[in-house]
């Protein structure tokens, strides 16, 4: 049996209880051992709820307790988030998170301190929702040179640009249905000025190219200039406005951005609407690759975090090998990215 913690019971912390509890059997059976919740940290109470037992307000419980192996983050935000993650791979346990602010700001780090421990610091959750996207990089591609990745990488802005496309709707209408849905990021800054896709490109990138590239370096626009107007003109030339995230390498070196882009009918992305996400791959030897689902909400995300909870508990004592290193890449001017 493995123990295992989860920090943060909101929108995705509820979604990994549910389905820990739902795909109990299966679950068990694919990590080869029997998985127990035995934490879950927040601040509030509560009662009638399946965790009223195992609610701790108090991380020291969790740090201390030596027969937690895995905890997952789920809380959001770099602090506490960091010191509570960077204080348990520290003592040997393996972290599983769903943040993305935590893996573009500190991930090399993190997955530094894994590999000295030899346990696993992992994020399938941080890009795409419940897309699998970090795995398929970082495992089942490991044959290609990957030379670019395109793809719409927040599930809110494509939300709310679809919504005023199709229904009409206005920005501010969409964005609180977003919110209400459990898309959004607390401050849905993050998704509408496209910093959440800036993470999010920049986690792929330092992943697929296995160095560390910045979010900081990523030239990013957002959707809040994106009005009815713009709708109606890109309509009539058969377009769709998505909020697109690119990065390309071309001799060492790497162009990223975000930004709201028209795309034509026959782009391949261009039919990805709602909340779904789609990331499209470019490797040397594969060619092009697809991935495409729900980029955000609940389930779809506590899917990727428990799949991660698994691969943690059937890699105790054993690091996952990631490519993705301290060493810093130089990011090149935007200019040649669309070309
Ligand atoms: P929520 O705000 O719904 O949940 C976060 C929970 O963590 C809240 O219950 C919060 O409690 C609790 N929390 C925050 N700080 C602390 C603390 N110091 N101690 C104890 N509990 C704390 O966020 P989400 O579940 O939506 O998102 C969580 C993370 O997952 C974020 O990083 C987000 O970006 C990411 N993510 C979210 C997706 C989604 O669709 N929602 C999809 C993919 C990733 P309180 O409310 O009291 O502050
Ligand atoms: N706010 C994010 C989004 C959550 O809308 O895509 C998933 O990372």
């Amino acid at each position: 049996m493995v123990n295992v913690a989860i920090l943060g019971y909101g929108t995705v912390g509820s979604g990994v209880v549910e389905v820990l509890t739902t795909n109990k059997e299966s679950i068990n059976k694919r990590a080869g051992k029997k998985i127990k919740l035995k934490y879950v940290l927040d601040l509030r109470d509560f009662p009638g709820t399946p965790i009223e037992d195992i609610l701790t307000k108090d991380y020291e419980d969790i740090l201390n307790d030596d027969s937690v192996k895995v905890i997952a983050e789920v809380m959001g935000g770099i602090e506490p988030a960091y010191t509570f993650v960077k204080k348990a791979l520290l003592k040997g346990k393996s972290v599983v998170t769903s943040n993305k602010e935590l893996v573009a700001r500190h991930g090399a780090e993190l997955l530094q301190i894994a590999r000295d421990k030899n346990i696993n610091f992992l994020f399938e959750a941080s890009v795409g929702g419940g897309i699998p996207i970090i795995r398929p990089l970082n495992q089942s591609l490991t044959a290609d040179e990957i030379y670019e990745i395109t793809g719409i990488l927040n599930g809110t802005t494509n939300f709310i640009l679809s919504k005023m496309a199709d229904e009409g709707l206005d920005f501010k209408t969409v964005l609180k249905e977003a919110q209400e849905k459990g898309y959004a990021e607390r401050n849905p800054e993050a998704d509408v000025e496209g910093f959440d896709a800036c993470r999010k490109i920049a986690i792929l990138s330092s992943l697929a190219f296995g160095m560390q590239v910045d979010f900081e370096d990523i030239y990013t626009e957002g959707i809040t200039k994106i009005s009815d107007v713009d709708m109606i003109y890109a309509k009539k030339l058969g377009c769709d406005i998505k909020l697109l995230a690119t990065s390309k390498k071309l001799d060492e070196k790497v162009y990223a951005m975000v930004s709201p882009m028209m795309i034509g009918k026959d782009h391949p992305l261009s039919n990805v609407n709602g909340v779904f996400n789609a990331i499209y791959v470019k490797g040397n030897v594969i060619g092009d690759v697809m991935f495409y689902g729900k980029g955000a909400g609940k389930l779809p995300t506590a899917s990727a975090v428990v799949a991660d909870i698994v691969d943690a508990v059937k890699h105790l004592g054993r690091n996952i090998v990631s490519l993705w290193s301290t060493k810093k890449m130089e990011l090149m001017s935007v200019d040649n990215v669309l070309s």
